[in-house]
């Protein structure tokens, strides 16, 4: 685990999206996975200001988790986050993108389409992801074992007060994620953190003990991952 201490958000969102836009360059096509919320946000936008540096022909975007049963055009949707900040933004057209779709009846079914598109596109080139104060990557929650394919998950506490739903009012019990697997097979991964409320969970990361109980642990398994790291909170 490769660790970048930055001094600001800015920063950090700078270094963030040259990492990313030099990987994206360094081949014809990629499939970049990402995450939403708040870590990646400023990142995106860059990626936005930034996107004569990036073919979006020569891209395709993996969604890394949904909230399960929220209508794709809610404003508090990954869907919602991701149109916004990356695919209208770049321009990805369609058949460029895959992602849970939050209202399939069959979520079973759901997570195979996703994981027969990862064995037949796959893997992951570079993945963004974010760590929840629980430890949780994508909605792999904390828990006795994690799992390595897209599955629909219960949602923890913690996810259900994440700012982006517990602002919507909405009720929601289930997630459907990437698993631990998808997201270790990327070939990059980088995990933006920043803000004094993720210094605790960070400290036990960087412990370096690999735990189901912390999931975004798993990272020590893998030989390329960043961490762009500002502990404060701007
Ligand atoms: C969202 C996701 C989550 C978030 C995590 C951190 O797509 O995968 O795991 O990355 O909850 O959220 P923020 O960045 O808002 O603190």
């Amino acid at each position: 685990m490769q660790i970048t201490r930055c001094t600001s958000v800015a920063e950090l969102n700078e270094l963030s999206s040259e990492y990313i836009i030099n990987d994206l360059n360094s081949r014809p096509k990629s499939l970049f996975c990402t995450a939403t919320g708040n870590s990646p946000t400023g990142i995106y936008r860059l990626l936005a200001d930034k996107k004569d540096l990036i073919d979006p022909n020569g891209l395709s975007l993996l969604k890394l988790d949904e909230w399960y049963n929220l209508p794709m055009d809610h404003p508090a949707s990954c869907e919602y986050y991701l149109q916004q900040y990356m695919i209208l933004p770049l321009g990805i057209a369609d058949e460029n993108y895959t992602g849970f779709n939050a209202m399939a009846k069959d979520p079973g079914a759901e997570c195979k389409r996703i994981n027969d598109f990862i064995a037949a596109k796959g893997p992951i080139d570079i993945c963004v992801l974010g760590i929840g104060l629980n430890g949780h990557i994508g909605f792999n929650e904390p828990a006795d074992f994690l799992q390595p394919h897209a599955h629909l998950t219960v949602l923890s506490e913690t996810s259900l007060n994440h700012n982006m739903i517990k602002s919507s009012g909405v009720d929601m019990k289930y997630g459907l994620t990437l698993g631990v697997a998808d997201i270790l097979q990327s070939k990059k991964i980088i995990l933006p953190v920043f803000g004094k409320n993720k210094k605790d969970i960070m400290d036990r990361l960087f412990e370096g003990k690999i735990s189901s109980q912390l999931p975004a642990s798993v990272l020590w398994l893998h030989r390329d991952v960043t961490v762009f790291y500002c502990e404060n909170d701007s």
